[in-house]
């Protein structure tokens, strides 16, 4: 018998700038002009059908006229485009445009188009750099940070990608401006649920100020993309690969997954997290984590900010309770959530951040709201 070790420590720098302010195509066509990712001649530019017009478009032509090459890749817009068959198509049309290791690939586009393309960048050529152009306020608050890139499958969401850093994310607050409503308050959710894990003034901040954002004040709309980051940051830091810590981040995600599979993506992500929030915020007021005036306090935010707390009549209760099963929590065939402990603090159960619940408790909160 003969063996041999392939020693492989790594050390990895995968630190990366984001930049937020108003109308950044210029300053992502300057910074790879003036060589701030290295001597990249050829990138894949892709984005979806809404965002296309309004800036993937516009990104690609400036490009060419700077005398790259371009190739532009075009998604149906939505959450059903984040799949398997799509990065497939997505990668035999780079193929079939000639781009090979040495491209780069730039998202244009909301947290589908960056789950899709850092997961196409993540593997084409087994690993090319990318970048993030973020055009909507949930992708600014969530999506673009934390290198999770992956697709959904018909069994579930987000299960199926790898773990991949950008090399830079601009976040273009004045591409909100162009967002339906909807699709804004769907980014607050994510905000709402990033000041309940960390930042108890920053939720107060949003209770005075959330009305803001409706109206594009640029000041709160600059903070709340910056906090947003910050509080992401100091939790995926802390842990990249979601040993423990980094489950803070599902708060409201457990049951709110599971409602947005279960109602077939008619509530969009964040519209859903809002009601995973809500659930998340009954079960902790009857474990005692969290005070009545508090949770409360929670909820009229999510309607201040016109998200739905209670789950649509046409879906099936029994049916959100199967999708729990499908979380990437659950262990040995047990649900665990994640709880805040009041406001802008979590709970941590002998130095886990999940706690095991048992399905009947859900079923009656679900069945309360
Ligand atoms: N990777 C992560 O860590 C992470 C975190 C949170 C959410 N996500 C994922 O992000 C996705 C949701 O993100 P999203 O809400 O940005 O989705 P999205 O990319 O589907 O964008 C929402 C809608 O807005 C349109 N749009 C985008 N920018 C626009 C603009 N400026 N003007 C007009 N229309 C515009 C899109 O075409 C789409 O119809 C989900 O797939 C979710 O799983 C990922």
């Amino acid at each position: 018998m003969s063996e041999f070790r392939c020693k492989l420590v790594k050390t990895v720098d995968d630190s990366y700038d984001i930049e937020i302010g108003r109308g950044l195509e210029g300053r992502l066509i300057d910074d790879i002009a003036g060589g701030a990712f290295g001597k990249i001649r050829n990138f894949a530019v892709i984005t979806d059908t809404n965002v296309m017009e309004l800036y993937g478009a516009k990104i690609c032509e400036e490009l060419k006229n700077n005398g790259f090459n371009a190739h532009l890749f075009v998604i149906q817009a939505g959450e059903l485009s984040k799949t398997r068959e799509t990065k497939s198509f997505i990668e035999d049309s780079m193929l079939g445009a000639g781009l090979r290791r040495d491209c780069m690939v730039i998202a244009v586009g909301g947290g589908v188009v960056s789950d899709l393309a850092g997961f196409v960048a993540g593997t084409f050529g087994r690993g090319v750099p990318f970048i993030i152009y973020s055009t909507t306020l949930l992708s600014a608050a969530d999506a673009s940070i934390g290198g999770k890139v992956a697709v959904d499958t018909p069994l579930a969401t987000n299960q199926i990608g790898v773990f991949y850093q950008p090399k830079k994310v601009y976040i273009d607050i004045a591409a909100w401006m162009t967002l339906p409503a909807r699709e804004i308050r769907c980014g607050l959710a994510e905000t709402i649920k990033h000041a309940c894990i960390a930042d108890k003034e920053f939720f107060e901040y949003l209770e005075n100020n959330i009305g803001k954002v409706f109206e594009f004040d640029l000041e709160v709309c600059e903070n709340i993309a910056k906090r947003n980051c910050e509080i992401k940051y100091n939790v995926v830091m802390r842990d990249e690969r979601e040993q423990n810590l980094r489950a803070v981040l599902n708060l409201g995600h457990t049951v709110g997954r599971a409602t947005e599979t279960a109602s077939g993506y008619a509530l969009l992500h964040g519209e859903a997290v809002a009601i995973g929030l809500s659930a998340q915020l009954k079960l902790a007021e009857r474990y005692g984590y969290i005070s009545h005036e508090n949770a409360r306090r929670v909820e009229d935010l999510l309607v201040k900010a016109g998200l739905p707390i209670t789950i649509p009549k046409s879906i099936r209760k029994q049916l959100i309770i199967d999708k729990l099963y499908t979380d990437k929590k659950v262990r040995d065939g047990k649900l665990r959530f994640v709880f805040q402990k009041e406001i802008g603090d979590m709970m941590c159960f002998d130095g886990s951040y999940t706690a095991e619940v048992c399905e009947n408790d859900v079923a009656v909160v679900l069945t309360q709201m």
